[in-house]
């Protein structure tokens, strides 16, 4: 998921927003979460579209995926064949690091979403893109949600990490701050580079669910800067291109202490 109304791809066609996949939907009740997460009915086609776009990933991800993305995938061992259960990720993550998956219909508003950040929640969809689709899809999906953000949050510091960004957003008293914590959001969560020991790595859930972008973001053409959650929060970005420029952290800790200590500062946490 993303916390706003933007695109999983960047290259989709819709770009006036008209596709209803785009429109946050604003809660009339709890959503269902662990074991409450029913397995949709899915159709022999929907469950081949799966099989394609993880075949098609994991043939790009050595050399250019996070080590700690990996890890977090192993752990997972979410069924290449056929679309996982969300109650099952949801049990793993739970063993992992306390954190469960809340079945969400489409796109959430934003206060919804980082209130379930905040909970150590993760709402992810359960339907997935068609296979027209496979390149670009206008709003998250299945494969984003669970292939692309799920790993990460196995990671301990991820983790605690993404629930802070849920807590500091509850906490944004005013528009700019929150527009900088959205594009913190962006280029970290969505969009974030590693330097891991064998050279710089991808662990932001938006590229590494995007086959253009995966192969796109390592390259010379994207300019890459050290991050900082001051030189972030001024960044904007462009939902509709690749993303340039991009941001490396040196590790998982220094993502979190860095972006605790912008918080504090702004009395978000
Ligand atoms: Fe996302």
């Amino acid at each position: 998921m993303t916390p706003t109304a933007t695109t999983d791809h960047p290259e989709t066609p819709t770009q006036d927003g008209s596709d209803p996949r785009c429109i946050p939907h604003k809660m009339t009740g709890p959503l269902p979460v662990g074991d409450e997460c029913l397995y949709p009915n899915y159709s022999a086609e929907e469950q081949d579209v799966w099989k394609t776009l993880y075949a098609r990933m994991e043939t790009l991800l050595p050399g250019r995926a996070a080590d700690e993305y990996i890890t977090g995938l192993r752990a997972l061992d979410l069924d290449r064949d056929r679309i996982p259960r969300l109650s099952d990720v949801s049990r793993k993550l739970d063993q992992a690091t306390g954190w469960k998956i809340a079945r969400t219909p489409g796109l959430l508003d934003a206060h919804d979403f980082f209130s379930y950040l905040a909970n150590r929640v993760f709402p992810s969809t359960d339907y997935i893109r068609a296979r027209s689709e496979l390149d670009y899809t206008p709003a998250p999906d299945c494969f984003h949600d669970i292939f692309g953000h799920t790993p990460m949050i196995v990671h301990p510091r991820f983790a605690d990490f993404y629930q802070k960004i849920g807590q500091a957003a509850l906490n944004c008293k005013d528009a700019a701050t929150e527009e900088g914590l959205t594009r913190i959001y962006w280029f970290t969560v969505e969009f974030g580079l590693i330097k891991n020991p064998s050279g710089l790595r991808i662990y932001g859930n938006g590229i590494i669910s995007s086959y253009g972008e995966t192969q796109h973001c390592l390259t010379d053409k994207v300019t890459k800067i050290p991050y900082t959650p001051e030189r972030l929060a001024q960044q904007a970005y462009d939902i509709w291109h690749f993303q340039n420029p991009l941001f490396v952290i040196d590790s998982f800790d220094q993502l979190e202490n860095e972006f605790v200590r912008w918080s504090k500062e702004r009395g978000l946490l």
